[in-house]
């Protein structure tokens, strides 16, 4: 479906903290192995933030860097929407101390919870804002500090997650077809194969809780991956039928970089090997930052150009799943 509104990307950017733990660092935190981690997920680094390092930090490096790349200033964005499974804390939104922080006082802001699928979610939210004629522009970042929920004794977790944030601004107008469509999905149905059980109503912080360590998120990691790779195939594949576009128009994919088994899995199923941007080596799984880190990257790297098909897939906890067509047209 065409928006009303052309609603383009017009600025990209992102940011991952100073600090690197490799696979052979984590070879002292459990037991573990570079080989294991790196043929198991294709995972090589991540980056982890500093103790005074909250989600809204890491989404302000990557806003700042969008914004100069929109050549916007801060008080021209309409709405901010962070996504996280990190934030700064319950309330405020994580979204509010971004605005704070860039001094976009004319914005008004949320954060949205779709776990890894969060970017795309948000950018979905913010076209349509702008699709409506609601607003004008808008400031979408996914950011995680996933460090702070991961049980660095649970090997079967720890060596997947990273640190970071990226972000997009969105604006009415501009050439081509701009963010074109997206298809989206949950199913709540699954929510205990992969979730964060304990801090919040169900399960409030006590000091039970917290021995029984359920304020980190727990996995069914195999249960995880084959959804994982079905869903975003299928969503894929609805998007393109929906849009008329068969999957040898594209010009470059860019799915939620999670593992590299689940990526060259969907790349083998549509048969777009060629084409599918990648870059877990170096971030491992940041959640919803990730999409939003790889196609700034994408874009910089000139894997993405004027006039280019791009499609975004997208798969996280609860469960959620999407997939998102736009033509670039910057
Ligand atoms: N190092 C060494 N051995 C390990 C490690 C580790 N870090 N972790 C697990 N093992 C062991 C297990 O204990 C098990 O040993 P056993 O056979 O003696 O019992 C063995 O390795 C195999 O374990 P599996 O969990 O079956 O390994 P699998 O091949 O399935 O790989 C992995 C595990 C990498 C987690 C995989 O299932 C996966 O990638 N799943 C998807 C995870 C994911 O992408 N989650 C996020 C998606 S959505 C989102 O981003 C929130």
């Amino acid at each position: 479906m065409q928006p009303i509104r052309t609603v383009s990307i017009i600025g990209t950017g992102s940011y991952v903290p100073e600090k690197v733990l490799t696979n052979q660092d984590l070879e002292h935190v459990v037991e573990t192995s570079d080989e294991w981690i790196y043929s198991r997920t294709g995972m090589r680094e991540r980056h982890i933030a500093a103790d005074d390092q909250a989600a809204s930090d890491l989404g302000v490096e990557a806003a700042k860097k969008a914004l100069a790349d929109a050549g916007i200033g801060a008080e021209e964005i309409d709405l901010i929407i962070v996504a996280t499974l990190s934030p700064d804390m319950f309330f405020p939104s994580t979204a509010c101390f971004v605005q704070d922080k860039i001094g976009a006082k004319n914005a008004f802001c949320y954060d949205l919870g779709a776990a890894c699928s969060g970017f795309l979610y948000a950018l979905d939210a913010a076209k349509n804002q702008i699709a409506s004629g609601a607003i004008e522009t808008a400031l979408v970042i996914g950011s995680e500090k996933m460090s702070t929920f991961i049980d660095w004794e649970d090997r079967g977790t720890c060596i997947l997650f990273g640190d970071g944030a990226g972000a997009a601004v969105l604006r009415a107008g501009g050439e081509g077809r701009g963010i074109m469509d997206a298809v989206m999905g949950s199913d709540g149905s699954l929510a205990d194969l992969l979730w964060t059980p304990g801090g919040g109503s169900r399960n409030p912080m006590t000091h039970e809780m917290l021995d029984q360590k359920q304020q980190y998120l727990k996995m069914e990691g195999r249960d995880v991956f084959k959804h994982a790779v079905v869903r975003m195939g299928d969503a894929v594949l609805e998007a393109l039928e929906k849009n008329g576009i068969s999957a040898d128009d594209v010009n470059c994919f860019i799915p939620h970089q999670a593992n590299v088994r689940i990526i060259d899995a969907i790349s083998k199923r549509l048969g777009v090997a060629d084409r599918m941007y990648c870059n877990v080596e170096k971030y491992a799984n940041t959640s919803s930052a990730a999409l939003a880190i790889a196609l700034d990257e994408a874009v910089k790297d000139g894997t993405i150009t004027k006039g280019d098909l791009v499609v975004l897939t997208v798969f996280g906890g609860g469960f959620t799943w999407g997939a998102n067509v736009l033509e670039w047209g910057k």
